[in-house]
């Protein structure tokens, strides 16, 4: 029998009550975001994002006319998503998936990650590659997901963040206070993130993500049959396609 390998750093419902209110107050800047991706995207319409937590991408997305879809293993925060999406009278494909298990009735223009399935960090010696999947053969396998759902000429659009902050604090507003801490020791980095409100923490989450190097990744996309497009211009995501 094969072993079901599955991703344990789950968004709890905890960090879901406070995700949108750190991630709108400074943690990201989706407006420009979407600007971008909209230009990376040209007269693709189809999108799929993998890790699509609230929707913070997805919906704005759906609002500029984009047929959107979005999967992510974590309930709490699909519901916050179909809740959003409702609120705006969007119809958005919200599915409970994991990349490593993605399978999905149809195929899309483009595969979306950001922030979160897997990313890209700038560091000081170039890109490297951040997955919360644990080892290269799990990876190997959500890539190969995401390719057998990619249209000819489709394309896959990864974030590029940069290094973690280690000190990152945020004042979210009715004294409420966020922070994370950040470990790293060799491919591992832990991080961790907590809301405050003086001394009481009323949420704390630590996910451990892997690095890979970005050569093993190449390797296995293109071995997968993407071909490497390198960064958009703005230097905001790593683009990947697939060739008809
Ligand atoms: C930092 S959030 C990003 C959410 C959204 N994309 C945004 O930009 O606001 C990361 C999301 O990735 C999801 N995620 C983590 N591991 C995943 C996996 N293996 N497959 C799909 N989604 C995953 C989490 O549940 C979480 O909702």
């Amino acid at each position: 029998m094969q072993r079901k390998i599955l991703n344990s750093n789950q968004y709890s419902r905890g960090i879901a009550e406070f995700y949108d209110l750190i991630t709108n107050s400074g943690y990201y800047d989706y407006e420009g975001l979407v600007q971008i991706i909209e230009s990376i995207l040209g007269d693709r319409r189809k999108v799929l994002e993998i890790g699509i937590g609230t929707g913070n991408v997805a919906i704005p997305l759906a609002k500029h006319g984009f047929d959107v879809d979005g999967i992510d293993p974590s309930w709490p925060m699909l519901t916050i998503a179909r809740e959003k999406a409702n609120k705006e009278g969007l119809q958005i494909g919200l599915y409970p998936q994991d990349c490593l298990e993605l399978d999905l009735p149809c195929k899309y223009d483009a595969v979306l990650s950001h922030g979160g399935a897997v990313i890209c960090i700038r560091g000081r010696d170039g890109l490297v590659f951040e997955s919360y999947l644990p080892t290269l053969e799990q990876n190997y396998k959500a890539l190969q997901n995401v390719f057998h759902h990619l249209n000819g000429n489709g394309l896959f659009i990864v974030n590029i963040q940069k290094e973690h902050d280690s000190q990152a604090t945020l004042q979210l507003g009715d004294n409420l206070h966020y922070s994370s801490s950040v470990e790293y020791s060799n491919s591992l980095v832990k991080k961790t993130h907590y809301v405050t409100r003086e001394e009481e923490i009323l949420m704390e989450q630590t996910f451990e993500i892997r690095r890979f190097d970005r050569k093993a990744i190449d390797d296995v996309l293109k071995q997968i049959g993407f071909s490497v497009l390198g960064e958009d211009e703005t230097g905001s995501f790593y683009v990947l396609g697939v060739i008809d």
